[in-house]
């Protein structure tokens, strides 16, 4: 599932968005309400010190009323210090809330991102991941309580001084409401422009990170082919983009303000007209006029609150309905229901029929048939591109096949639990994964429950203890991202003890190509024949004593399994696929490479 292809189709359906975020809002339900409850008096000041206004330009300005004189200003005070106590609790309750529904919904996405099968990945670059999964529900959950706090104490704010307006004058509060909705006629119309600046944003800003990962992961190769400058205006282009983009919405939205001021400024006039009249025509008081067009004039900053939370909110729902999206997104491969969980093999791993394309219509493997039984060793050669390394995917279920099937003693893989499938099966890639941290961390994700003496015994194995015992903190020395200070050759041989770790009864290898010296060749091939020992293994072979020592060998091209036998069966066939690879590849190099 590409992630573009998801973009907030139901970003206006409410209920819809409602009805999902209320799965994560509702643990916390009585502190949010809580907190939504206590913004009420928060937003309800203004309002009363509006209202007050009119007792104390009436009572105590004109009538000299002395006890009010003293009360009013105290009341105030008393009112404002009330707010603190609230608007302090508010905060907490709703950082509190905000942070725990976030984490809620990051901790769910991480936990689908890191079940998705090798298809997501392939399709989906990292810098959209890291958009989608991080930016997005962090904007979305956070956002949407923060913004309803707003709506909500500055809807009672309006509300309050839209009370105190109707109990001055109902004529005139009249005149206000109904500017007052004019004005929030152009919230309404920019919605569908937030949504697609939205996307757009989040698009490019999927792109830069990708720039970022790349500078870091493709250093040398920038460096190499000086490609400072061809990165840097790659990412030049993007923030240009994002420029772009940023400014069209800002055209597109900035207008709002103004014309909703401009509504308001020609209410405001009206008021102080028709305000004027009803004073000096005696039909109203001078303290209610005071108190209403101050009511009115504090009436601004609520209502703007309220225009940029609605315009607010809709980013977030933008964000928000992309994020529910991921969480319909399902990893392709996962286990069938009544999965038979198997523990070891007894008979043998076959390819049957296999036929696999990562493209529709372009076919990478064209019915293989090929089998392994238990305690073999099978080689699989072939021309670059053709196909072997997608055979060694298939088994351990990266991907599924197109038709056909793969079998574990007679079981379809697709029949067996995947996690006693991967279980069984340790795979050496052709280019291993390190995580930050040190050799022993990553040795023991072979096996958590590994004892000291079995790391010893696979550290010897795989030849490492030469290396570790010249490293200051042995097999607690850090190794960096991706673990860079080592050797191509170290980090393939602690791949290796990794995979012997696992100690599973299936073993898949995908030999490097790369050319190690001599010496480290030698390491790692006997490395590579200990994991193999005793185990039911397919190897992607490059070196020839790999192949001369398996049971079998396939030769792959194209896709097509073309033959299949022993080195000198395969050898002594004239004009055989193998016989021509073996002289091109082997003939000459034999004597440097092979025993
Ligand atoms: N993730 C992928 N998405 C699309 N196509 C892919 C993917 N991985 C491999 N391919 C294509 O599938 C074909 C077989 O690739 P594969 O990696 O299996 O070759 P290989 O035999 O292992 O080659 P090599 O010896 O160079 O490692 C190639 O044409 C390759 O371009
Ligand atoms: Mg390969």
């Amino acid at each position: 599932m590409k992630l573009k292809d998801t973009l907030a189709k139901d970003s206006f359906n409410y209920g819809y968005l409602s009805k999902r975020i209320y799965k994560y809002i509702h643990p916390y339900l009585f502190r949010i309400i809580l907190g939504l409850i206590i913004a009420l008096p928060v937003g309800a000041l203004d309002g009363v010190i509006a209202y007050a206004l009119k007792p104390y330009m009436d009572e105590v300005l004109i009538k000299k009323n002395m006890f009010l004189a003293y009360l009013i200003p105290f009341g105030v005070v008393a009112f404002a210090a009330l707010q603190g106590v609230l608007r302090y609790l508010n905060d907490y309750l709703t950082n509190w809330t905000g942070q725990k529904v976030t984490n809620d919904v990051k901790k769910a996405l991480f936990n689908k991102l890191v079940h998705m099968d090798s298809k997501f990945y392939d399709e989906n670059s990292s810098g959209i991941i890291l958009t989608r999964y991080w930016s997005d529900p962090e904007a979305a959950s956070k956002g949407i309580l923060d913004n309803l706090k707003a709506l909500m104490s500055s809807g009672i704010g309006a509300f309050a001084l839209i009370g105190v307006m109707l109990y001055n004058s109902w004529k005139l509060a009249l005149v206000g409401v109904v500017v007052l909705c004019i004005a929030f006629i152009p919230a309404a119309i920019i919605r569908k422009r937030i949504k697609n600046a939205s996307n757009m944003t989040m698009k490019i800003g999927g792109n830069i990170t990708t720039d970022f990962n790349e500078t870091y992961s493709g250093n040398k190769i920038i460096t190499a082919y000086n490609l400072s400058d061809y990165q840097y205006n790659k990412y030049a282009k993007e923030i240009h983009d994002s420029f772009d983009v940023n400014m069209s919405l800002v055209k597109r939205v900035a207008w709002m303000s103004p014309i909703m001021y401009t509504i308001a400024s020609f209410g405001i006039a009206f008021v102080l007209a028709f305000g004027t009249y009803l004073v000096l025509s005696g039909q109203m008081t001078s303290g209610s006029l005071l108190s209403f067009v101050t009511s009115l004039l504090l009436l601004y900053k609520p209502v703007k609150t309220l225009g940029n939370t609605l315009t607010g909110l809709q980013t977030i729902f933008v964000a928000l309905c992309r994020t529910f999206e991921l969480f319909d997104i399902d990893a392709e491969i996962k286990s069938k229901e009544n999965a038979v969980v198997i523990n070891g093999i007894k008979d043998g791993v076959s390819l049957e029929n296999v036929c696999f394309e990562y493209v529709e219509n372009t076919p990478v493997l064209k019915n293989i048939n090929l089998k392994a039984s238990v305690g073999e060793t099978v080689a699989i050669v072939g021309n670059s591109g053709g196909g072997k390394t997608t055979i060694a995917n298939l088994i351990p279920r990266f991907y599924d096949v197109k038709s056909g099937s793969i079998k574990i003693d007679g079981i379809d893989i697709r029949d067996i639990e995947l996690t006693s499938l991967r279980n069984n099966i340790s795979v050496v890639f052709q280019d291993n994964f390190l995580f930050t941290g040190t050799i022993r961390e990553n040795l023991l994700m072979g096996n958590f429950n590994a004892t000291d003496e079995d790391l010893e015994r696979v550290i010897k194995a795989a030849h490492l203890d030469e290396f570790l015992n010249e490293m200051p903190d042995g097999i607690d020395t850090e190794i960096g991202e991706r673990g860079t200070s080592l050797s191509g050759g170290q980090r393939q041989r602690v791949a290796i003890a990794r995979a012997m770790l696992k100690d599973s009864p299936i073993v898949i290898l995908d030999e490097a190509t790369s050319a190690l010296d001599n010496k480290s060749e030698a390491i790692v091939q006997k490395a590579l024949d200990n994991l193999m020992q005793n185990k039911t293994v397919f190897v992607i072979a490059h070196r020839l004593s790999t192949i001369k020592n398996a049971d079998k060998i396939a030769v792959i091209n194209e896709g097509e399994l073309v033959e299949l036998g022993t080195h000198d069966e395969l050898l002594a066939r004239e004009d055989g696929f193998y016989k021509r690879l073996y002289e091109m590849q082997f003939a000459k190099s034999s004597v440097v490479v092979a025993e």
